[in-house]
């Protein structure tokens, strides 16, 4: 995979303490995520985070959330070397595997997740890489399961912010085929991939996360 050129502000993280990486953003918006997750997470099984980045979020997830068995992935090795100096005293996550969540085929490896949860990465990738990651997401997941995405979206082609259209307009300026997508494409995606919308919930920072669940047949 050809790594995209992304702008200074969309993926940071810097070293905080050995090989622990620090993602402001991920500081931010752990607390609101991890309420989230409480409202529509199943209680217990397996977790797979997918694009984990520093390892912040996983452990935070595996606090609240103490029957689920996590399972962290990265595509970057610095990033999987961070998550597990987070996860190191934590029962319930397990080493961080390199996991590329766009590349087809690699739900056959992973399957029988009880809940897949992806953060801020739909923005730094291209619409048929979404396409990919929501197919292999959904096929990854037991009955039952659900997924959970979360970041900026447009809403109904609109960027709601000014905050908003200037970080669309400089990823689309180092990369013209990422950036935003569309709250309609996804649920049109997800419903493609025989997922049933649980909730659409605003969060905060004008962030969205939608809920998806796999029926039991
Ligand atoms: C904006 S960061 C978000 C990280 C983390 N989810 C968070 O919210 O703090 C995007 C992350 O996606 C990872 N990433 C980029 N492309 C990926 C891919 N194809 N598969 C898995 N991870 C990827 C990057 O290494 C980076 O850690």
């Amino acid at each position: 995979m050809t790594k995209r050129k992304l702008p200074a502000n969309a993926s940071v993280a810097t070293v905080s303490d050995g090989q622990k990486l620090v993602a402001p953003a991920a500081s931010r918006n752990a607390d609101a995520l991890c309420d989230l997750l409480a409202r529509f997470a199943p209680v217990s099984g397996r977790a797979l985070e997918l694009a984990s980045g520093t390892g912040q979020h996983v452990v935070a997830f595996a606090n609240r959330l103490p029957n689920l068995n996590w399972q962290p992935s990265e595509i970057d090795t610095e990033r999987r070397a961070s998550i597990n100096a987070y996860a190191e005293d934590v029962q319930n996550i397990a080493p961080a595997i390199k996991l590329n969540a766009i590349q087809s085929g690699w739900h056959s490896h992973h399957d029988t997740q009880d809940l897949i949860v992806l953060i801020n990465l739909l923005h730094l990738i291209s619409w048929p890489e979404v396409e990919v990651l929501v197919a292999e997401s959904a096929l990854a997941l037991n009955p039952g399961g659900r997924l959970v995405l979360y970041g900026p979206f447009m809403r109904a082609g609109e960027l709601t912010s000014t905050g908003d259209q200037n970080f669309y307009t400089a990823l689309n300026q180092q990369d013209p085929e990422i950036g935003y997508k569309d709250d309609a494409d996804i649920l049109d995606l997800l419903h493609r991939g025989q997922l049933s919308l649980v909730e659409g919930v605003e969060m905060p920072a004008n962030n969205l996360a939608f809920i998806a669940e796999k029926p039991v047949t």
